[in-house]
């Protein structure tokens, strides 16, 4: 084409239009890089590589002039859920602080939070690479059917994003994530830029928002302005915001404990205008859904006809690529998302239908005792037959809903028997693997309880008691807690099973000395106060729960025979532990009661502290034994510290193991 030639009529006419684009085009990285720029729904885009703002707050963005601090104290919030619903819980999945959490939130370390409560959480913010605001936090993979997404929405609620985890992450292809792989979690936060400080912000905290949110709530909360909260995301009145998405909320002061009522649950529409308030157009909640489209689209939008084919067109592709991300689900959130009750939904069972899936109940699958391998519908499950009345149980298990306690799904009648069927624990019974013989022979295939994976199967069981006794209403007590009590699944987390002696606690602190003239249980697990009185309390799970720790440790059973003593004698566990942690050469002593299996390859001082642990429990004193919660807590920095010992821990690199 000649220069000369004029220009068709057609562009003619778009020429004003398209100079103002690439004006605005031009412009806008820089106004927006200004401050913190909001996500704006791209983070569930898990393939979308250019968007800066799904990978974090930038370190430089914070002032144009000058870069913001390196790090800082700031704030996360968290909703609890049902296997993240205590300080601690809390903290080991942040990487935050529990007592600190506890403190501002106005509760105790270990009592739970009623689900769904909005969490203040603090953690240390820093710039990595000179490029993000984030916090470090890491994450085991629990099964295999997690993907970065479901990691950062579902678990971490939108406190990081695919995008960043897949940054960070980059020895894990996102189609080969595998159970138990450890993976580096950056969780978004922000430290005030220049502007900010000056306006007197001290902290910036990330605020999740939830269904029918408005920034002029979310400033409410937290004795903010809403203009503040606008600027410090760069929104605007008429922008949108979105579930599952961070919000920079600067704060004055440190932040106190919130009110505690739990969300609402979600309305019918998904999005909720960052304005809100009711100023502006009149059917608010009738917002047309616009996914994902940027602060610059919807400007450039209004501006010509032809970028308005443009916008439908790419917003077409938008969502062509979420229906691919979410396996052909609709986007059209007009109905609810799935919540995690439906508790009280077991399946009754007809007799024939077990019959078949257990293969008539015949003998290659019993697994043990009265319990068979079934497979129904597919899947795999545990049938146990019961004599006798086994309603206290099957009450007991409909009502509890927590990853370290055993589900059933549903039961049978049938004759007399109740047949109960229960998730299938692959692994078979923490008792098999540090007692049995047979589970020996695994060992050599490659699946061995090292001991990170005893500290964390510890951890679990104390998760799943400190929920039977905190957690639920009523409380619970287990009564018959031993290590063949104790399912491992086929990712080895823990279960707490058999709940045929459970009966829920006492109401009150009063009351709690309740009396059983029926004592029941399993010689070297029970309390002496329940042995000699009958005496039944919480602190009878926890002693118990001592035992199982020390088998852990030593690969001994609650009662063991004593091969120094001339003559067979058999020993108590619960009795031992006192002998090898006091008097002399304890380090000598201690390293002798330790499982021989572990072959020396455990990190001696934690063992130490988790031997001292065990005998806290198994304290003649009931009073004097710590409650599940304060289990929890020791266990779970034990676990912690475990992890950074670990010479296999995929985030060290290999020559710690140098030092062992
Ligand atoms: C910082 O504040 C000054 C004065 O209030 C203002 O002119 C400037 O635009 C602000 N900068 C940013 C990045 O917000
Ligand atoms: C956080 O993790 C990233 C990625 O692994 C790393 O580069 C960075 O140094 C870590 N930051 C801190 C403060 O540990
Ligand atoms: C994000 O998580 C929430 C809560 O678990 C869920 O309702 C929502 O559907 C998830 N979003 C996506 C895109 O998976
Ligand atoms: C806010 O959005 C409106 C229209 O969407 C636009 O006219 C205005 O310039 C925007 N303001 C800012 C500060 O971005």
């Amino acid at each position: 084409m000649a220069p000369a030639d004029p220009p068709p009529p057609s562009l003619l006419r778009l020429r004003p239009f398209l100079f103002v684009v690439v004006l605005l085009l031009f412009l806008l990285p820089i106004t927006a890089h200004a401050r913190q720029l909001y996500v704006n729904n791209k983070q569930l885009d898990c393939y979308a590589t250019n968007d800066f703002s799904t990978l974090g707050y930038s370190c430089a963005a914070a002032d144009v002039a000058a870069a913001g601090p390196n790090s800082c104290n700031s704030y996360l919030t968290f909703r609890s859920q049902t296997n993240y619903q205590t300080p601690a819980a809390i903290a080991r999945l942040l990487r935050s602080d529990s007592a600190a959490i506890a403190r501002i939130n106005g509760v105790a370390d270990a009592d739970p939070i009623p689900l769904n409560s909005l969490v203040i959480v603090p953690v240390d913010c820093s710039c990595t690479g000179g490029k993000f605001y984030q916090s470090n936090t890491s994450y085991v993979m629990k099964n295999n059917r997690e993907t970065y997404l479901t990691i950062a929405n579902d678990t971490y609620q939108g406190l990081s994003t695919c995008q960043a985890l897949m940054a960070q992450n980059p020895d894990h292809d996102s189609r080969r994530l595998v159970v138990n792989l450890e993976l580096v979690v950056p969780l978004r936060c922000a430290c005030p830029s220049l502007n900010q400080s000056a306006a007197g912000a001290k902290y910036l905290l990330s605020y999740l928002v939830t269904w029918g949110d408005t920034i002029g709530d979310i400033a409410a909360k937290f004795d903010a302005t809403k203009q503040v909260v606008l600027d410090a995301n760069n929104l605007n009145t008429s922008d949108t915001i979105f579930p599952f998405t961070t919000i920079l909320v600067p704060l004055k002061t440190e932040p106190t404990k919130l009110e505690v009522i739990p969300s609402p649950p979600p309305p019918p529409v998904a999005e909720s205008p960052a304005g809100g308030e009711g100023e502006g157009e009149g059917g608010s909640g009738k917002r047309p859904i616009i996914v994902g489209v940027g602060v610059g689209a919807a400007v450039l939008v209004l501006l010509s006809g032809f970028l308005a084919v443009w916008f439908v067109s790419h917003r077409r592709r938008r969502r062509r690529f979420y229906q691919e991300e979410e396996g052909g689900k609709s986007l059209s959130k007009s109905s609810p998302p799935p919540h995690q009750k439906m508790l009280d939904s077991l399946t009754v069972y007809a007799f024939e239908d077990l019959e078949k899936a257990t293969g008539s109940f015949s003998e290659e699958r019993r697994i043990k005792g009265s319990v068979y391998h079934a497979i129904i519908n597919g899947d795999s499950a545990a049938v146990k037959r019961v004599k006798g009345d086994v309603s206290s149980e099957i009450n007991i298990l409909k009502q509890v809903n927590h990853s370290n306690v055993i589900r059933l799904s549903g039961f049978c009648h049938n004759e007399g028997s109740t047949y109960l069927v229960y998730e299938f624990a692959e692994k078979g019974s923490l008792a098999d693997w540090i007692h049995s013989a047979a589970a020996q022979k695994e060992l050599s295939a490659g699946d061995h309880l090292d001991w990170t994976r005893r500290v964390g199967i510890a951890c679990e069981i104390a998760d799943g008691l400190n929920y039977l006794h905190n957690c639920t209403s009523p409380p619970y007590i287990h009564k018959d807690l031993k290590s063949s009590n104790i399912l491992l699944d086929g990712e080895f987390t823990a279960k707490v099973g058999n709940f045929g002696l459970a009966r829920p606690a006492a109401e009150e602190d009063g009351a709690s000395a309740q009396l059983t003239r029926h004592v029941m249980g399993t010689q070297g697990y029970m309390a002496p106060e329940y042995l000699d009185h009958g005496l039944v309390s919480p602190k009878l799970d926890v002693f118990a729960f001592g035992v199982v720790l020390l088998e852990l440790l030593s690969g001994r059973e609650a009662v063991y025979p004593d091969s120094a003593g001339e003559g067979k004698r058999d020993c108590l566990l619960s009795a031992a532990v006192a002998g090898v942690l006091s008097g002399e050469d304890v380090r000598e002593k201690l390293k002798n009661f330790m499982d021989p299996r572990l072959q020396q390859e455990y990190p001696f001082s934690i063992a130490f502290a988790m031997a001292q642990l065990a005998m806290r429990c198994v304290a003649e004193d009931p009073n004097s034994r710590p409650n599940s919660g304060d289990l929890l807590v020791a266990l779970s920095a034990i676990h912690r510290s475990s992890l950074d010992w670990d010479p296999s821990n995929l985030s060290h690199s290999g020559s710690i193991s140098d030092d062992f």
